[in-house]
């Protein structure tokens, strides 16, 4: 299907992707997402010919730094460069002036939210309680999910009319997967690839968000002693945790994890081991477990991103293609 980028953005882009002030229409009582240094409204744009178009508006807080100015910036400069993707979330326009709104950074809009909001829910909706409910009063994850074993059911329900099964999961990996390959083809190394940087749209569409911003903020050593809890160290390769190395094959790794997320129905990664010592504990050679509803080949492709050795793990070419392998043994 036509996703809106592709429909929609030769027709507003005209000078340069500048947009001014009034045809944006930012709904400030939607907060989309909030990062650490920015706010995500839901808003609108407005056409030549009066229609208005859904889109997300990526703004900075109040008082943001020079360095924060420049950081987004350069997620533009890197938007602008990727160009579209069915499988990316794409620039639709943006302002760099500091106006009353600027500078702000114009994205389509994915109306189901994050993959890793919507798969909670459908987990919600399984089990009947809370999905922080399963890191509450264990000691060990591993002993908590006997709820888990339901999810083998064909079909995952959410509300009345949305309906999940698992070779929808396997889908949204080989979508995640598609993106990705298509962005280290562009040499853009992602550095914050994880399921709540997924975007979910109509029709079981998903697509990877948010693959500008961390670019330079993690090739900065001196970010990572000075920002405390910024990184996502879960996410993280090896070579990434000790030598701050970020490449296409540190965001294979960070692959692997949005497997066990997705298979996990949003499932909280190592959750009982302190982020302070993972490091450690990759080095000492473990790796989490194959989840209850997870088929040994998939567990399999995840452990082959979280190999020690970059060079030894799956391109996302190579990714891409175990994907829909699985996919076509399951029919
Ligand atoms: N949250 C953050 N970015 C978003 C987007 N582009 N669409 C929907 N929700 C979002």
């Amino acid at each position: 299907p036509n996703t809106p980028s592709e429909y929609y953005i030769p027709e507003i882009i005209n000078d340069e992707w500048q947009l001014k002030s009034n045809q944006i229409i930012v709904d400030g009582d939607e907060i989309l997402g909030e990062g650490a240094f920015g706010v995500v409204h839901k808003g609108y744009i407005r056409m030549v010919d009066e229609t208005e178009i859904e889109v997300a508006i990526k703004m900075l807080k109040g008082n943001s730094s020079v360095e924060e100015i420049k950081q987004f910036e350069h997620e533009i400069e890197i938007m602008k460069s990727v160009g579209s993707h069915p499988h990316l979330v794409s620039l639709i326009g943006c302002c760099t002036k500091m106006g009353h709104l600027g500078p702000f950074l114009v994205v389509e809009y994915c109306a189901k939210g994050s993959l890793l909001s919507y798969l909670r829910a459908v987990w919600e909706q399984l089990a009947g309680q809370p999905s922080e409910s399963r890191y509450i009063n264990t000691p060990c994850f591993a002993e908590n999910n006997h709820t888990e074993n339901n999810f083998s059911n064909k079909l995952y329900l959410l509300g009345d009319d949305i309906i999940l099964d698992p070779q929808d999961l396997l889908s949204f990996a080989r979508q995640i997967a598609l993106g990705m390959e298509y962005l280290s083809g562009l040499r853009v190394v992602h550095r914050d690839l994880a399921l709540r940087n997924v975007l979910m749209c109509e029709n079981k569409i998903v697509k990877v968000a948010d693959f500008g911003l961390s670019r330079d903020v993690y090739q900065d050593n001196v970010y990572l002693k000075t920002g405390t809890g910024k990184l996502p160290i879960k996410w993280m390769a090896l070579e990434s945790l000790s030598h701050q190395q970020y490449t296409t094959q540190s965001d294979v790794w960070s692959y692997g994890v949005v497997l066990w997320e997705i298979v996990t129905l949003g499932g909280n990664p190592y959750a009982t081991i302190s982020p302070r010592d993972m490091l450690s504990i990759l080095r000492s050679g473990y790796r989490m477990e194959c989840p209850k509803n997870c088929s040994l080949e998939l567990y399999a492709i995840m452990r082959q991103c979280w190999r020690d050795s970059a060079k030894e793990r799956p391109t996302f070419h190579d990714l891409k293609l175990m994907i829909e392998e699985l996919l076509e043994s399951d029919n």
